[in-house]
Order: structure tokens, then sequence, then C-alpha cells
């Protein structure tokens, strides 16, 4: 089992830093309503996809090529009854008929081939769109040994700095490139959100011991592990 197959046996749901309270308050800035087309790469269970839906009305679809994330990401869809399209897909190899206003990666991208899955997101954007993006960024200070240590663990494809990651957006065709960290206000922390885990029956003592691990290297790498909210347009 790999961290991200501990994740999807967990059903953690806002598996990305900041969890649904940085959705909400990345989201607030953004232009959505009933017209929009919402594509969630990475989608994970689909707690944000199911927000979306939920609050703007608007049409989302949510990918991942994980399919006992999809599996989860459809059974809440399900028990919601929201509209979602969910399907599994590598992003890598993007391929939709349809065209989006609004991307979401949260904490995606770097467990993949960045400049691929990149130029398959950009591929069905539309001119006007935007893709927001949740990632890790790391300080340039870090070593060889913590950066392969980290690699290892979470089964990144790469860890860059917060330069690095607006070159690869750049390069892959993105003209404007928004930087920014909200703040959290920890008394928008509701517990209801916080509780978001759909347990499979099997294996679930190997997953919690990733998970602990991984909560146990946030803590360690705290100064040199940090994230950033990128809002890429064309
Ligand atoms: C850390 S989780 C984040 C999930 C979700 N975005 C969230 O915030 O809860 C990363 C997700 O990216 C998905 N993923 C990784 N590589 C992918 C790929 N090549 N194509 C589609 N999904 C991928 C994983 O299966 C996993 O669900």
């Amino acid at each position: 089992m790999n961290y991200l197959d501990s994740l999807a046996n967990l059903g953690v749901g806002g598996a990305h830093p900041g969890g649904l309270q940085l959705t909400k308050a990345m989201l607030k800035r953004e232009q959505i309503g009933p017209e929009t087309f919402v594509l969630d790469i990475g989608c994970g269970t689909g707690q944000t996809a199911a927000f979306i839906a939920e609050n703007y009305s608007c049409s989302v679809t949510a990918v991942d090529n994980h399919p006992l994330m999809i599996e989860k990401a459809l059974k809440r869809f399900k028990d919601r009854n929201l509209p979602v399209t969910a399907i599994c897909l590598d992003i890598e190899k993007l391929k939709l008929d349809q065209q989006f206003d609004m991307i979401v990666a949260e904490s995606v991208l770097a467990f993949t081939d960045i400049s691929l899955s990149l130029a398959s997101a950009i591929q069905v954007l539309r001119p006007s769109g935007r893709l927001l993006a949740v990632e890790i960024v790391v300080d340039s200070s870090m070593s060889e040994t913590d950066r392969a240590l980290i690699m290892s663990f979470y089964g990144f494809r790469k860890l860059l700095t917060e330069a690095e990651w607006k070159d690869r957006f750049f390069q892959a065709g993105f003209k404007q490139i928004e930087v920014d960290q909200p703040i959290i206000d920890p008394s928008s922390i509701s517990l209801d959100d916080a509780q978001d885990f759909h347990f499979s029956k099997s294996k679930l003592e190997e997953a919690l011991n990733l998970l602990q691990e991984h909560q146990e290297l946030t803590q360690a790498y705290e100064d040199i592990l940090h994230y950033r909210i990128f809002r890429c347009s064309r």
C-alpha cells in the first residue's frame, strides 16, 4: 500500500493542505455561477466536487485514476443526490469532449508527470478559463536526503519551489499566474468537515499507520514544506 492507497482506503475527504476550509477560501475569489463548467482533476473522494455542485449549482465533472477514490466519490454524489459526473481517468492523458471554465487540482499535479498533466488540462480549458492548483512548495535549501525521503514516501514525481511551479505553468501555456496562500480562520473549521472519512474495512491498520507517518513527516518538515494556490489564466 502506498500513501495514495492509504488515503483511498481511509476515504479521506479534503486530502490537500488546508482541507475544505482552504477550498472554500480559494473559491470565494472566483466567479462561479450556474453556467460555469468545473472540472476537478484528481478529485479523490469527491469532497470538493460535491461542495462546488452543492453551493454553486453549476456543472461539475470529477476525475481520478484511483478506482477506490472514484468508487467513494460516486457514493458521495449518489448519497447526496448530486449531479456530478465522475470518471476514472489518468489526467496525464485526459480525453474529454467538453471544455471547462475552471479546472481545480488540489494536491494532485506533484504526483503526476507535470508537463503531461498540464498539457492535458490546458486542452480542455476554455480560452477564458482558469486553473486553480493547490500544490506543495519546498524551500530551495532542502537537502537531497530530505527531498528523496519526502518524494519516496508520498510518491511525488517532483518537488518544486514556488518559482519552479510558476515556470511549469508558463511553459504549459498559461500567461498569468497569481500565487496566494489564504489564512484560514480557525473559527470557520466545522467538526463535520474535519470528520470526512469513509473507511474501507480491509487493510485499515496499514492505512492508519501510513497516515500517522504522514502526520509525523508534516510536523518534522513544517519549516520547509509549504503550499501555495496557483491561479493560472491563459
Ligand atoms: C493527495 S490526493 C488529493 C485528492 C483530492 N484532490 C483532495 O484534495 O482530497 C491526490 C489525488 O490525485 C489522484 N491522482 C494522482 N495521479 C493521478 C493521475 N495521473 N490521474 C488522475 N488522478 C491522479 C490520486 O488518485 C488522489 O486521489
